[in-house]
């Protein structure tokens, strides 16, 4: 299992998962198209860990070109991070992300049956559990999808069901992700979206650099403690190690793993403004405004059974959040771009 090929992995989560790796003493194979990316991450990853991560510009639906880097480096084990996540931009343009999110994830097993590799972390998300019926949420709650987005994560997941149950070989982690914020505390690599972001976590950081005038904070009238939505924030680093803890499972364990990774705690909106005020130092002006259509009031996991299964769990604070994603801002001010060697 020493040689993981991690899609996606110079994206956000697969970035930093790709340092835990190394730090782990598992070489990742990088394998990534750069839609939503950036060269420099894998420098950077270089530099934090002291090891160049072997990087293959590809294609996850270039069947063949997935085969052949199988192949090359001997991979052992697949994670599977590389994939399209806006959630409004998939209602306007689904064909792309079922075509991304679904077919590509089939081209990755296929690739993975010739070659005789089975054990596969897929990247899921809390967006399975729909608006969830009460809180905190757990595993067995029925799931559902109200964009494409979660609809494609919702069909991987049964497709994925659907192998394990074919072949009891195989070695299956379905990890469904809350909501990741931070960086790395070195501040080399963190999240860097293109535009004006459209999670909460990075327009916070943008407005508190006085790169975005103000936030507008979605709706001021839930059902919450302060009327804002509330949500579980999980530092990057905890869901990155939450990868190595589901890997060792699966490597002991056959069949399928289906675990939250989140804190188990929510917070609201305005709880982590407030946060973030008190670990920068710098102002959030907000303004609250209508509702974001599709938004639900509060969700926040029972990491219960990662736990129990996988000794996994997150341990970082709200304040260690906005610290790290600060000083990834203030160092990278345009994220990756006109980068200068850090
Ligand atoms: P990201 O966009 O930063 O990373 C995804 C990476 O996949 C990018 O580097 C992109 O270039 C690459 N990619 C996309 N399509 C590809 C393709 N066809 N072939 C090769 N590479 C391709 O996103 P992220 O936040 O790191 O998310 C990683 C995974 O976790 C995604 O599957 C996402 O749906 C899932 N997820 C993310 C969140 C979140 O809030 N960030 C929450 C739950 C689940
Ligand atoms: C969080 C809270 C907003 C921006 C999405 C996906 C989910 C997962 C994570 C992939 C909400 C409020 C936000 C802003 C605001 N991704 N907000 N002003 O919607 O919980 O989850 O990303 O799997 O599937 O749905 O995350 O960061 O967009 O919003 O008030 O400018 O912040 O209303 O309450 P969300 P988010």
């Amino acid at each position: 299992m020493n040689k993981v090929l991690v899609t996606g992995g110079a994206g956000y989560i697969g970035s930093h998962t790709a340092v835990s790796l190394i730090e782990a003493g598992i070489d990742p194979i990088i394998y990534d198209n750069l839609c939503n990316s950036d060269l420099e991450a894998i420098k950077r990853i270089g530099q934090i860990t002291g090891k160049q991560p072997v990087f293959v510009e590809g294609d996850i639906r270039d069947k063949a070109k997935i085969e052949q880097t199988m192949s090359a480096y001997n991979i052992g084990s697949v994670i599977h991070f590389a994939g399209l996540k806006a959630v409004g931009e998939s209602l306007e343009k689904p064909l792309e992300y079922y075509d991304n999110n679904v077919h590509g994830t089939m081209c990755i097993i296929e690739a993975m049956g010739k070659c005789g590799i089975k054990t596969l972390v897929f990247s899921s998300s809390a967006n399975v559990y729909g608006d969830p019926a009460s809180v905190p949420v757990k595993e067995n709650f029925p799931r559902s999808a109200s964009n494409p987005y979660g609809q494609s994560k919702l069909m991987v997941e049964d497709i994925l069901a659907d192998i394990s149950r074919s072949d009891a070989e195989w070695r299956i982690a379905r990890l469904r992700y809350f909501n990741p914020f931070g960086a790395h505390p070195s501040g080399l690599i963190g999240e860097d979206p293109k535009g004006v972001p459209s999670n909460l976590g990075p327009y916070v950081a943008q407005v508190a650099a006085g790169k975005l005038k103000e936030l507008q904070v979605f709706g001021g009238d839930y059902p919450t403690r302060d009327g804002t939505g509330v949500r579980d924030f999980i530092h990057i680093m905890d869901l990155a190690e939450g990868h190595l803890a589901a890997l060792a499972h699966i490597a002991a364990n056959s069949g399928l793993l289906t675990v939250n990774l989140g804190t188990g705690t929510g917070y609201s909106v305005l709880e982590l403004v407030d946060a973030f005020k008190s670990a920068t130092g710098r102002d959030v002006p907000y303004r609250i405004v209508e509702r974001r259509p599709a938004d639900i009031a509060e969700s926040y996991a029972d990491p219960s059974l990662a736990h129990k299964l996988t000794n996994w769990r997150a341990t970082r604070s709200l304040g260690d959040m906005c610290r790290d994603f600060w000083r990834w801002q203030e160092m990278n001010p345009n994220g990756y771009r006109n980068a200068k060697a850090a």
